[in-house]
């Protein structure tokens, strides 16, 4: 997913009253939302969170990327579905969490995470634990993490510190044929599809 630097993309997503940045986001903004919250952490091009929005307008759905071009991308997708039910965020994840509510999730979504393979990486990988137990604090009970990737260390790793979590009930799909009930592609999940790379997927139930 190379997107060039694009200088306009941030006064773009500011013009637009779906969107904020993370800075700038206030719990009140969800005051009134009375559906259950999906969070997506790190949406890319917003494949997945305009799939899924169409599909569940029950649903709200909120979804956070550092990279404003990318998610500039994304934006103008969702502008033109005139959605309801969105709110995307333009920021690092690690400053939205302690914002959210205790036990406000039904579902964080982690699709195609970067792999971040250096060790020394290990504290920027998105299944590092010490947010792992921060999404489970934020899932309400009965919430959902649903974990796709395309890359088999990273999924290792990450059923492994998953596994520390407290998660009621935990499953691993070495082989996810996209058949899960609450689910979308991406354009990552699309693009190793086509290179006949399996998808892993984890889920794990609070
Ligand atoms: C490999 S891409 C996958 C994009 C999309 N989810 C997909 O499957 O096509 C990972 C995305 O996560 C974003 N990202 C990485 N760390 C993040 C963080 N801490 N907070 C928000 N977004 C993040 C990156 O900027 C990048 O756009």
């Amino acid at each position: 997913m190379r997107v060039k630097f694009k200088p306009g993309a941030k006064a773009y997503l500011d013009n637009l009253h779906f969107h904020t940045h993370v800075d700038d986001f206030q719990l009140d903004r969800l005051k009134n939302i009375k559906s259950p919250l999906v969070l997506e952490i790190g949406l890319g091009k917003g494949d997945y969170l305009l799939a899924m929005a169409k599909a569940y307008p029950d649903y709200f759905f909120m979804g956070i990327e550092l990279n404003a071009s990318v998610l500039s991308v994304a934006a103008q997708k969702l502008a033109n579905a005139n959605l309801e039910n969105i709110l995307i965020l333009t920021g690092d994840a690690k400053y939205l969490l302690p914002k959210l509510k205790k036990e406000s999730l039904s579902y964080i979504i982690l699709n195609h995470s970067d792999p971040w393979p250096k060790k020394r990486h290990e504290k920027r990988r998105l299944t590092h634990p010490s947010l792992i137990k921060k999404y489970y604090d934020l899932l309400k009970p009965g919430g959902e993490l649903i974990f796709k990737t395309d890359n088999d260390d990273f999924a290792e790793y990450s059923y492994a510190t998953l596994k520390e979590a407290p998660f009621s009930s935990l499953l691993f799909n070495r082989d996810y044929k996209g058949d899960a009930p609450f689910d979308a592609k991406t354009e990552y999940e699309v693009r190793f599809l086509l290179k006949d790379v399996k998808i892993k997927m984890i889920t794990g139930k609070k």
